[in-house]
């Protein structure tokens, strides 16, 4: 407690703690519950856009068998488990996110055979394997929408959301769709509008609609008997949208869906007993996981969805939101630092196939000190740290001319909006002319930095990116204090530095990171400056402990991992 109370110390000389809520009583919990290594909470995901992973048959579009040639790959870097956005057959309007047969494999990424090997080729490298569950919407190509549209009497008329609309003109109520525009189209045929919260090809399910619901289910069970570890669950706090249509409340904003409080067209009550029972279903199997995209949500609505009897996790986004600052990256942990982590375990993400990527946040032109801290900060926070391929070489954005645009998004806003594009461009395996992606022009562009910034590059250099990411994982696979340990702030500052211990009963690991180019010291309190430190990680190749008279010094950008037995 005497390093507790040396931070009182610092703040007087500006530095500012944390203010923690980690109490003695979870400490308890986490180690009276977790002394069992479980996969999902203690282990690393890694998320596969498969259409720009590796391309096996020189089509141009990443598959299944290009995911299996590079499992050895994964299992070096040391992931836990994979998690696949959708493979199922789709048109592809949001690539696979609208789905036409949630029981197929798209022929484009393979068969259900190569579905079939590839989970067991995974599992016998110990690597779990997640399916991405697209449930709040179906494509319009899905069999279920071409009948529900078809006539007023079809049996699957109930299954999507019919409404008539005001007058002959106007939709049902104000509610916008993400990506543009109005959320209602009118369909001339049966002279009533649907609801699609994203493209108009994406209608959305009836999930009031008893039927749709057993079927959704039935989905679940279906993967799970196959296999499949677990899910993640593609905007399911939409799932229910008001029973009554009310109008959304208008805010300032520019487009439709921004300029609206989701008060009624998402996260309706009614999900929390969905929820409950989805993880029903996931318990009459053994460790399997569902973590949700908790859509339009705060951290404080996520935790809500998850528990021992709902979603074992729920997306805090918040870090991808970060600015590049110590107080700004410290502030995503502080929040769930508050809870029962024995009934809400954290997850921790910096990229996604929707989000620009950090190294392009937070990169400075080429160099990669800076990704070396924030790799330091996601894989040693408390919680389940999600990496998205190539976040371990430092892929960057591409930039794109109206001509190359993929993303529906891109597409419809370009130049006000660039899109998602950016992050999805094909991984970057070698410097061959489309980055040992492909043997063919892929779908889209091929970043042109992979020419020197590449994975076999990568492994030949030690001080890369890439074995930075190597050496943290199978550090954090190496000590309990890190997967489940205790996370105890000593301090940071609005820019530069932050510090904090990760601990368990048996051993104590320091992690000291220098957000800002210049030196910083971390003053330590006597009780952790006397401790026999072992050094386990540095970014800038420093030889010893190097703790002089109670300081330790960082260099710019430094990242610095030390270890002690309790
Ligand atoms: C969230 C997914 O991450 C995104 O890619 C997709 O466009 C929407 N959900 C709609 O499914
Ligand atoms: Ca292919």
């Amino acid at each position: 407690m005497k390093d507790i109370a040396f931070v009182d110390i610092l703040l007087r000389f500006g530095f500012i703690p944390f203010s923690t809520g980690m109490s003695a009583r979870t400490q308890i919990i986490e180690v009276g519950v977790m002394s069992d290594w479980l996969w999902w909470r203690d282990g690393v995901i890694y998320q596969i856009y498969p259409r720009s992973f590796a391309d096996s048959n020189g089509d141009g579009i990443g598959d299944l068998n290009g995911i299996m040639g590079k499992l050895d790959y994964l299992a070096d870097l040391g992931v836990d488990a994979i998690w696949l956005s959708p493979i199922y057959p789709s048109p592809d309007v949001d690539f696979g996110y609208d789905v036409a047969d949630y029981y197929g494999i798209d022929p484009k990424y393979g068969s259900m055979d190569d579905f079939h090997r590839l989970l067991d080729e995974a599992h016998a490298r110990g690597i779990r394997v997640i399916m991405d569950l697209v449930l709040n919407h179906t494509s319009d190509q899905h069999p279920w929408f071409i009948q529900s549209r078809s006539s007023r009497e079809n049996p699957y008329r109930d299954w999507y959301i019919w409404r008539d609309g005001r007058n002959p003109h106007s939709p049902p109520n104000n509610w916008g769709s993400v990506f543009g525009g109005r959320g209602w189209k009118f369909d001339p045929s049966t002279g009533q509008w649907y609801y699609h919260m994203f493209a108009p090809q994406q209608p959305d399910l009836n999930w009031r609609y008893e039927p749709v619901r057993q079927e959704m289910l039935n989905i679940f069970r279906y993967w799970l008997d196959k296999g499949v570890d677990g899910f993640r669950l593609d905007v399911f706090n939409e799932y229910f949208k008001d029973d009554q249509f009310r109008d959304n409340p208008w805010k300032l904003g520019i487009r439709r869906f921004e300029s609206q409080k989701h008060v009624y067209d998402a996260d309706r009550p009614e999900m929390m007993e969905l929820v409950e029972a989805i993880r029903l279903i996931l318990d009459e199997y053994s460790q399997r996981y569902a973590v949700g995209e908790t859509y339009l949500a705060d951290e404080k609505r996520a935790v809500e969805f998850t528990g021992l009897s709902r979603l074992h996790a729920a997306f805090d986004f918040s870090l991808l939101h970060s600015k590049w600052s110590a107080a700004s990256f410290m502030k995503t942990a502080q929040y769930w630092d508050t809870l029962n982590i024995a009934d809400h375990w954290p997850n921790n993400v910096m990229n996604n196939h929707d989000n620009p990527r950090s190294a392009s946040r937070y990169g400075r032109g080429e160099k990669d000190e800076r990704l070396k801290v924030a790799a330091a900060f996601l894989l040693t926070l408390r919680g389940t740290p999600f990496l998205y391929q190539g976040e371990e070489i430092g892929m960057r954005d591409i930039h794109l001319n109206a001509s190359e645009l993929r993303d529906p998004v891109g597409k419809k806003y370009w130049p006000l909006k660039v899109g998602r594009d950016g992050c999805r461009s094909p991984m970057q395996w070698d410097g061959s002319e489309f980055s040992g992606f492909s043997s063919v022009k892929p779908w889209l562009k091929v970043h042109p930095n992979h020419t020197f910034r590449n994975v076999e590059n990568q492994l030949q250099d030690p001080e890369s990116l890439l074995h930075f990411y190597r050496k943290l994982l199978q550090v954090r696979k190496s000590s309990k204090a890190l997967q489940r340990g205790m996370f105890q702030p000593i301090t940071f500052d609005p820019q530069r530095l932050a510090a904090y211990l990760r601990q368990d009963d048996s051993e104590t690991v320091l992690v000291a990171l220098n957000f800002g180019r210049r030196k910083v010291r971390l003053g330590l309190g006597p009780d952790l400056a006397n401790r026999d430190w072992e050094l386990l990680v540095s970014s800038k190749n420093r030889s010893a402990v190097g703790i002089k008279n109670r300081w330790l010094p960082l260099s710019g950008e430094e990242v610095c991992i030390l270890k002690s037995w309790n």
